[in-house]
């Protein structure tokens, strides 16, 4: 199902929460939440067609995990929309989900959603991503990346949705020595790009609002996400399409080190966050093993069986030197860690490539 949101959409329901004397709503325990559960659960997922965002919407409707997925995205033209609408016209053969085209900044369009649709949790990923275009545009990334989270978290307060689980990124710890894990209690964020900035801002915010209102709020950090229908922005998208056309791949700094994370594993991280919610919590989604640039370009030519002809260029503005997360708390508290190795999750990767 498809539904294009605007003013004149009509509400069919009306909500029934309780609602505290301060406008906030009262919200349930999670394990009382979880007990009260007698039908599978309605999500609500902003940036659904992203990479991300399809991967988790397949997963959730395939796994049985929701009875109704609802995709809330605007088709932002960072990268190609029809990217994006190829994704959305797969899921749309799926029972149980629905597309919704609108913008979350359209509180109008937003408002009539949640009054009609009541969702049990909202699963929030839309954003601008990428920390080299936020160099150029960094009102745009506010406007998305940190307005949005807000808007999100006002309209569950308004509309009694118990818990958010926020896409946030391994970016916000910024700029530091790569000679140990990083941890979500690190004291001292050092964003040094405006996207990292918006999501450490973004952070803030859902913090408050889980000391304001007693709302169920989790921050998620994702460490460099990759898998099949991977943003083409992303390094492992170029590099592949590059080496399979014997085209020259742009390398900038080959010591510099990214944790990989397989997005099997981030959506099976996500859902457990969900499951998990209790107040305010942040988690790193890490596969934990960190690879040099050089190493990831020589497990691509073993992958595609191909040689990578390397074209070399400075680091870049806003890009860190390195990203390792310590996953020790999404361990302990989500029972999570992440199970698909690199090379594993790279041959997959490329599999899906040639099947395109
Ligand atoms: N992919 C990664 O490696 C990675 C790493 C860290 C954090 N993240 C975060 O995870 C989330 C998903 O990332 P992704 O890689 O799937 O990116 P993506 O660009 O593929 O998905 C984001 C989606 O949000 C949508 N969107 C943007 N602005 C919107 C708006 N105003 N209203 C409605 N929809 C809007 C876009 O159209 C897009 O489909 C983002 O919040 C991103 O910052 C991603």
């Amino acid at each position: 199902m498809r539904l294009l949101l605007s003013s004149s959409y009509r509400l069919r329901e009306k909500g029934s929460k309780s609602h505290h004397k301060n406008g906030s709503v009262a919200l349930p325990s999670t394990l009382s939440w979880m007990m009260e559960r007698k039908h599978r659960m309605n999500i609500l997922i902003t940036g659904g067609a992203g990479f991300i965002g399809a991967n988790l919407c397949r997963f959730l409707l395939e796994q049985h995990k929701a009875e109704r997925v609802i995709a809330v995205d605007s088709f932002h033209s960072y990268y190609d929309p029809a990217i994006k609408r190829k994704r959305m016209a797969l899921l749309e053969k799926l029972p149980g989900f629905c597309l919704v085209e609108t913008d979350i900044l359209d509180t109008a369009a937003m408002s009539q959603l949640m009054e009609k649709e009541k969702p049990d949790a909202i699963i929030h990923l839309a954003a601008i991503p990428g920390v080299r275009g936020s160099l150029d545009d960094p009102l745009g990334y506010v406007d998305v990346d940190v307005k949005g989270t807000v808007q999100m978290l006002e309209l569950a307060r308004k509309y009694g949705i118990a818990r958010i689980v926020a896409a946030s990124s391994s970016s916000v710890y910024g700029e530091r020595a790569v000679d140990r894990s990083f941890c979500e209690s690190e004291p001292d964020l050092n964003p040094i790009s405006p996207y990292a900035a918006s999501k450490a801002a973004a952070e803030l915010f859902c913090r408050t609002y889980t000391q304001l209102y007693g709302m169920h709020v989790t921050a998620l950090r994702f460490f460099t996400v990759y898998g099949p229908g991977q943003r083409p922005d992303m390094a492992i998208s170029k590099f592949v399409k590059s080496i399979m056309e014997d085209k020259p791949i742009t390398v900038f700094d080959l010591q510099s080190v990214r944790d990989y994370t397989y997005v099997d594993d981030i959506v099976r991280g996500i859902w457990a966050a969900v499951q998990q919610a209790n107040g305010w919590q942040v988690y790193n989604l890490g596969s934990g093993h960190p690879v040099s640039l050089l190493e990831l370009v020589r497990l691509l030519e073993q992958t595609t069986g191909k040689s990578a002809h390397m074209q070399r260029q400075g680091a870049q503005p806003g890009d860190v030197s390195g990203t390792w997360a310590n996953t020790e708390q999404a361990r302990e508290r989500l029972g999570w860690s992440a199970e698909v190795s690199l090379p594993d999750g790279l041959r997959r990767y490329v599999e899906w490539w040639l099947r395109q």
